[in-house]
């Protein structure tokens, strides 16, 4: 039977073995394996792809958002909007501060937090909202990058799934007073392990980002906050930065792939695909689809060979751990409906037409049939 396997993540390292065993023999060499060559190299690329003035990099995406949040103040008991269909990790970051969520709805074309009519929910202890671009696409967020500043609200971007995507010379991480990054396996520019990166425009935030993640430590190496040990490893920072040097190709891989799958399934009725704005260049980083009957089809696909996953379900404010913490919630009714909708269709740079044509000619004949 075919086996077309949700992603392959051990793709980029196959196709360049040869250079990256070369690289990564230097580091484990150099015997500099923490905050060295390759990890500046890798902020000062990541700065420049997102447009900052500003990068750190961290253990995980996870870490970076948690810190964002305190680099900009968040306190016990404050008030932080988040969309309620994401990851995770968007969540914990929040739980993490003893700051208290507040969940809203999703928009139905995108998929990400409803921006429009944002400000009912703003009370007097809002003090942050952040805001998740999903999928590889990147959403203009000049309105409410506008909104935060007029409200005294930060503006934290979970760009964790963005990196590389672009709009009108906007970055997928352009409009957050802090953006975070992902460099997890799942991601296109991944470490061999975890890894994240926060990205700003402000220097006060950048330095207690700095100390955030060498235990709190300053320029002259006293211990000046409470801090953490959040580092990505050279070996990783190395690996992303050969990423880093062909991502423009391996976007152009994603795209024409994203175009197959929309050539074909735009026939389908039963199926909606999440398409970026038109003047956005998306990475593509998840190929998500509207599909009735969702659950038979994924059955249908898996036993057919195809692996599917569904992000996201369930949705944040339905995770048990939220038990033991207080949130709020808003009218999240079409969340709730899309959660019984969403399916991602494998998508990486090797998958090939042929395995394209298949996926997409099984879901007509499920329809079909
Ligand atoms: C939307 C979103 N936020 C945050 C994260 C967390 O990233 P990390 O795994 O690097 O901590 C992810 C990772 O999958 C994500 O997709």
């Amino acid at each position: 039977m075919v086996k077309i396997p949700f992603n392959k993540f051990n793709e980029f390292y196959v196709d360049h073995t040869k250079e990256i065993s070369g690289r990564l023999r230097s580091v484990l060499e150099s015997g500099k394996y923490l905050r060295d060559k390759e990890t500046l190299q890798l902020e000062k690329g990541i700065a420049e792809i997102c447009k900052r003035n500003f990068a750190v990099s961290t253990s995980s995406c996870t870490d970076a958002l948690y810190f964002a949040l305190i680099a900009v103040g968040i306190k016990p008991g404050d008030e932080i909007i988040l969309p309620t269909f994401s990851y995770i990790s968007t969540l914990s970051a929040i739980l993490r501060c003893g700051a208290l969520p507040v969940f809203v709805d999703i928009d139905n074309k995108t998929l990400t937090l409803k921006t429009e009519g944002i400000e009912n929910f703003f009370t007097q202890k809002t003090r942050a909202i952040v805001f998740v671009q999903l999928f590889g696409h990147v959403i203009d967020l000049r309105n409410l990058k506008e909104t935060c500043k007029r409200n005294n609200i930060f503006l934290i971007e979970d760009s964790a799934q963005a990196l590389g995507a672009s709009f009108e010379g906007f970055s997928g991480a352009s409009f957050g007073d802090i953006s975070c990054i992902s460099f997890d396996p799942t991601k296109l520019v991944s470490a061999y392990a975890t890894g994240g990166v926060a990205v700003t425009d402000n220097e006060d935030y950048y330095n207690t980002l700095l100390k955030l993640i060498h235990h709190g430590r300053n320029d002259e190496g006293k211990f000046e906050i409470l801090g953490y040990n959040s580092k990505i490893s050279e070996l990783s920072a190395c690996f992303i930065n050969l990423q880093l040097s062909q991502l423009d190709n391996t976007i152009s891989k994603m795209q024409r792939i994203a175009n197959t799958y929309i050539g074909q399934l735009s026939k389908i009725k039963e199926v909606e695909i999440i398409l970026p704005e038109p003047s956005c260049r998306s990475t593509w980083h998840k190929f998500v689809i509207l599909a009735q009957n969702r659950n038979l089809l994924r059955e249908y696909l898996f036993q057919n060979g195809i692996e599917t996953k569904i992000h996201y379900n369930p949705l944040l404010h339905e995770h048990l751990l939220l038990k033991n913490y207080n949130y709020k919630i808003t009218d999240l009714s079409h969340a709730e409906k899309i959660k019984n909708d969403v399916l991602s269709l494998p998508i990486y740079p090797g998958l090939k037409s042929e395995e394209i044509n298949y996926i997409c000619e099984s879901i007509n004949n499920f329809y079909t049939l």
